[in-house]
């Protein structure tokens, strides 16, 4: 069975004392046993967050992480600053990051080797602009995506694999995909994982699709039979709404 995830990236919101009261809120929520929470605060609450969450069974993840050890990298942060906090996950290859931050596939190829061999599992996130979609190259484009930087991990790695599909034209929009071309590209997804690597790993694969996820489309969404749940923006600020939606999956 697949294990269902919800993550919630924070993005760059809350101050302290508003992620403090958040937390509080989504703590005294009784979340079923069987989906994966993970919540993605800022860097700066790293530590804070999964203090609080410790006793708690929701898992903290980095936002983004570097592929250098340590050294002349103003503003960045490594695998080994993550781990001393406590956290094991991190986001890698938002298209927030590539965007404005101008990642690349080749420098999230980097980014992915360092977290695998530090242990870090890693959601990575894949794509398309509405220009690849509306011109019929969002299959391709997301294909070229994972070609050069999971896929060129061996079939061990997957362990600490997870992938999001987050059209970028869905992303903070209020324009979601549609339940049926979310489950069209997760299952393309699945399809070619199998392809590089087998069926019964990818069929052990969470795929997780994030963009404009609210309560209202939750649940026509994750009850798509290759979405494995969801990464939420906007949503995740507000505990109810967050709360609602790990229900609906
Ligand atoms: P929204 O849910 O705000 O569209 O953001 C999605 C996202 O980018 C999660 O990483």
């Amino acid at each position: 069975m697949r294990q269902k995830i919800i993550a919630g990236n924070w993005k760059m919101n809350n101050s302290n004392t508003e992620s403090l009261s958040l937390l509080q809120e989504l703590l005294n929520f009784n979340f079923p046993k069987d989906i994966r929470i993970i919540i993605s605060p800022p860097y700066t609450q790293l530590g804070l967050v999964n203090e609080k969450l410790e006793k708690s069974n929701i898992e903290v993840a980095s936002q983004n992480m570097h592929f250098a050890d340590n050294g002349a990298y103003t503003g960045e942060i490594s695998s080994s600053m993550i781990k001393s906090l406590g956290v094991f996950i991190s986001i890698l290859g938002h298209s927030e990051r590539r965007t404005y931050f101008n990642e690349t596939d080749e420098s999230l190829k980097e980014k992915v080797d360092k977290a695998i061999n530090e242990n870090i599992e890693i959601i990575f996130c894949v794509g398309e602009k509405l220009s690849d979609r509306n011109s019929g190259n969002h299959f391709e484009h997301i294909k070229i995506q994972l070609e050069k930087t999971v896929f060129l991990q061996p079939a061990e790695s997957w362990k600490k694999i997870i992938i999001a599909y987050e059209p970028i034209w869905a992303i903070g929009t209020g324009e979601t995909a549609s339940p049926k071309q979310v489950q069209e590209m997760h299952l393309f997804i699945r399809n070619i994982i199998s392809e590089n690597y087998s069926k019964t790993l990818a069929d052990s694969i969470s795929i997780i699709y994030g963009g404009s996820v609210k309560p209202s489309n939750a649940n026509d969404i994750f009850s798509q039979s290759d979405v494995d749940g969801g990464l939420i923006g906007g949503a995740s600020l507000k505990s109810k709404d967050f709360a609602a939606i790990v229900n609906a999956s």
